[in-house]
């Protein structure tokens, strides 16, 4: 069975409980997939030449797998035909046999922020909240994490990530199609938790945090990403209607809150490592993402602000330790 590897991780990390309740949980999601485009997403998915990586190389920007000379040219168009069937393709970038995957987001600078200063991955199990396509995740494999387990409910990243699984079939990464809802409520036992860009599409932030907190074990690490109001004069912005055009974002704390939530959900020693804004160099309109991207987002005439005139996206990375 396709999950089979992560069940005897998880059965051989003192996780035998959520194994057995997974099984079932995703035997009915596939059972029940009805989301339009699926067909078309698993025909392309299907439809990826076979080519062996000759090189992968988890640890540099673009996540690498295999090389131009892995395939023809021919070869190389038909692949690209396929992956660009999954588009929009947001977080990345990567690259695939030459061909380079210029995703929406430079998620490669998200993870130079913070990868000098999470707690050493190697041998480590992660879990990824909110975790998109995978693209962290393989940067995780490629710092010599044990497992990574993403959890991401929007089907298309997790048909990207199943593109490109394909090519390393036997990598120890996987992604859940689910939200963060389907995570039990008994006690988890990885070293890291991963949530990035999710708490302010939660209605109850410290809820979140709590469940993040249930998933560590004693003395494991959370690594909190979100975005921030770089305000001390308002605790918290509850956006009235959209942020910067997002219709699900409820709170945007300010960085003394963003802290003080994280110890009221029971972790200590939360500290900042980062706050950087979000540029176009950054987050912009690519040929693998043909939307909007963050310069609609703002104020033509004022790029602090967004369109609905509040402060422009600032993100902050919050470590914490876990009792
Ligand atoms: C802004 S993106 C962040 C992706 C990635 N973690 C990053 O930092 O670039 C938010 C992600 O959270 C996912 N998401 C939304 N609701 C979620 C939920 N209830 N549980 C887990 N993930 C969720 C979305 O599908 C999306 O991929």
């Amino acid at each position: 069975m396709y999950f089979k590897r992560l069940f005897d991780v998880l059965n051989a990390c003192s996780m035998p409980r959520w194994a057995e309740i997974l099984e079932p949980q995703l035997a009915d999601y596939f059972n029940n997939l009805n989301h339009g485009d699926y067909s078309r997403w698993k025909a392309a998915i299907d439809n990826l030449p076979v080519i062996v990586p000759s090189q992968i190389s988890l640890d540099s920007n673009n996540v690498q797998i295999g090389n131009v000379i892995d395939c023809s040219e021919e070869t190389a168009e038909e692949l690209k035909q396929q992956l660009k069937e999954l588009m929009p393709w947001r977080k990345g970038p990567f690259n695939l046999f030459g061909c380079l995957i210029d995703t929406e987001w430079r998620s490669d600078l998200k993870w130079s922020r913070l990868e000098k200063h999470i707690k050493p991955l190697d041998e480590r199990m992660v879990l990824d909240i909110g975790c998109g396509n995978g693209y962290y995740g393989w940067r995780m494999l490629g710092n010599n994490a044990r497992h990574i387990v993403g959890l991401d409910p929007t089907l298309l990243f997790y048909m990207q990530f199943t593109a490109i699984k394909k090519y390393i079939p036997d990598a120890n990464i996987d992604l859940l199609p689910f939200g963060i809802q389907k995570l039990p409520d008994f006690e988890l036992n990885f070293d890291t938790v991963f949530s990035m860009g999710v708490i302010y599409h939660r209605r109850d932030p410290i809820e979140h945090i709590r469940q993040c907190l249930n998933c560590l074990k004693a003395g494991g690490e959370l690594v909190l990403e979100t975005l921030v109001i770089d305000d001390l004069n308002m605790d918290v912005l509850i956006p009235d209607g959209r942020y910067a055009k997002m219709n699900n974002v409820w709170a945007i704390p300010n960085t003394e809150t963003i802290i003080h939530w994280v110890e009221q959900a029971g972790f200590k020693n939360a500290r900042i490592i980062d706050v950087t804004k979000t540029t176009s160099d950054e987050q912009r309109q690519t040929e693998w993402m043909k939307f909007e991207s963050l310069s609609n987002f703002l104020d033509q005439e004022d790029n602090s602000r967004t369109v609905e005139g509040y402060p422009a996206p600032t993100r902050v990375i919050v470590l914490a330790d876990k009792p």
